[in-house]
This record gives C-alpha cells, structure tokens and sequence, in this order.
C-alpha cells in the first residue's frame, strides 16, 4: 500500500560499521555530544535488545564524570499493555535496569507510558498531551522491527498517526517472545507513540543490526514509502541518522 507517492523525499545520512557493537558505540558518542551541548535536552527512547549498548555506554560515561543526564528529559516510544512498570518485563522495569537506575536521570523528568492504567485510551491521551507540553523531542532514538515496525506502529500503520493503542502483530509477538524473562507469551496489545510523533522529532538515530533486519533496513531505505514498511516513513524526515552493521546493511544497493 503506497501513501503520499508525491512527497518530497530527502536523502538520511548512513553510516555503516563493522560489527553492531562499532554501531551502539557511534550512536552512544552521538546522544552524549547532543547532550553535552544541549543538558536540557528532550530524548526519545527505545526498548529492545539493539539499543542496550548504547544504554551502556552512556551510564560509562555518566560514572567517568563525562556527561550528565539530570537536566534531560526522556520519553518512550511505548509500552505493553497490562503490566505495571514493577513487572519484570515492561518496557518500563527494563528502562529501569538498563539505564535509569544506573545513571543520574532524574525521576520527575522521565516519561513512561503507564501499562497498568485501567483507561488504555485515556493513558494515551494522558501522554500525548506531556509530549505536547514538553515542547518535542530533540532526538529520538529508534530501533527497526524486522517486520519494519518503528515504536509499536505495526505494517499499515498510518503516517499521520499519534500516541494509541495498537494490537500487535503475529511477527512481534513471535520476535519478542525469546526477550520474555517472565510471561509466557508477549501481551497482545501496546500503547505507541505514533508515526507523525516520531516525525516531529528534530533528530533521529535509527540503530539496526543483525542479519535479520536487513530486508526492513533496505526497504526503509530505499523505499517505496508505504505502510507496509512503516520504517520508510522516516524517508520524509530532513535529519535522520541511520547506524548500521555489516549484517543489516548487507541488502543495501549504496551502503552509504
Ligand atoms: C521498542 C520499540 C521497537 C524496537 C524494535 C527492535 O521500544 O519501539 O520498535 O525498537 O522492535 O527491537 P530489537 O532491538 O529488540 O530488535
């Protein structure tokens, strides 16, 4: 399904590195100098196994006396619905262990969707309007779905959506269940930042490894612009840093 064939496309900036451990390590360079310029800045975060690195990397650098995060304000892409933020296997308890609690920011500026709400619809407003209030995001970092899914917009996601509620698909179910450290089974719905929140944002860094996102990596690339691959939406976004490896920009015509 193609949307909006005639939009003006702009040209992302790639850069591909040997190994995904080069590529965390380049993008954790790239939020720190943002930081270190700008300690009030707005970031967007992402869940997943992709991203851990660089959560490392940054808490190093918080311990070496490199940067501080406690005037930065954080918001996450999106979180399962139906797990508090103490389960184990919420987005919200992995920000915890990967990042938060081992680093300085601060409470009162971190942004968490709520999975536990008892309103899905309302928590979702609820957000939407903190990310209206936070003036946007200065730099939102995303990871790729192999099914092309940026946050929890799923294929056919809409380019002009926002902060809902979405039914997960088949292939996420199945490409989060090995992450699972407690359910059985990942839970079938999600509250995600949408498309256009996404788009709103003043930068992004897009960070993809692994053999298994090379097709969604090329197709985001490359294009056509369609829902199908809602990661090529972000061919519509005039500051979009994509960090490769080897294994995900393999499909690639022009490896940047
Ligand atoms: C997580 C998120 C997802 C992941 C994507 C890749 O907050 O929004 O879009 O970025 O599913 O996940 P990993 O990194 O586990 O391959």
């Amino acid at each position: 399904m193609m949307t909006d064939p005639s939009f003006e496309h702009c040209q992302p900036t790639i850069h591909v590195f040997p190994t995904a451990t080069d590529a965390a390590d380049a993008v954790a360079l790239h939020i720190l100098e943002k930081v270190k310029d700008h300690p009030k800045a707005v970031l967007g975060l992402a869940t997943g196994q992709t991203p851990r690195r660089v959560y490392a990397r940054l808490i190093e650098a918080v311990h070496n006396g490199a940067v501080s995060f406690d005037q930065a304000t954080t918001f996450n892409l999106d979180e399962y619905c139906g797990l508090p933020a103490t389960h184990p296997d919420s987005f919200a308890a992995f920000m915890r262990r990967e990042l938060f609690d081992q680093s300085d920011f601060a409470d009162s500026r971190v942004n968490l969707i709520d999975g536990s709400a008892t309103d899905n619809q309302a928590e979702a407003r609820r957000y939407a309007q903190c990310l209206q209030t936070s003036g946007g995001i200065d730099l939102q970092l995303l990871g790729l779905g192999t099914n092309g899914h940026i946050g929890f917009n799923e294929p056919g996601s809409d380019a002009g959506s926002r902060v809902r509620v979405v039914d997960l698909t088949e292939d996420t179910l199945e490409a989060n269940r090995p992450t699972l450290l407690q359910l059985d089974a990942v839970p079938g719905k999600a509250i995600t930042m949408g498309i256009a929140d996404i788009l709103d944002a003043r930068k992004i860094i897009m960070l993809a490894t692994g053999e298994a996102k090379a097709e969604a990596v090329c197709r985001s690339l490359e294009g056509p612009e369609s829902a199908d691959c809602p990661g090529s939406y972000l061919l519509r976004h005039r500051n979009v840093h994509w960090y490769l490896d080897a294994d995900a920009a393999s499909l690639l015509a022009d490896r940047g």
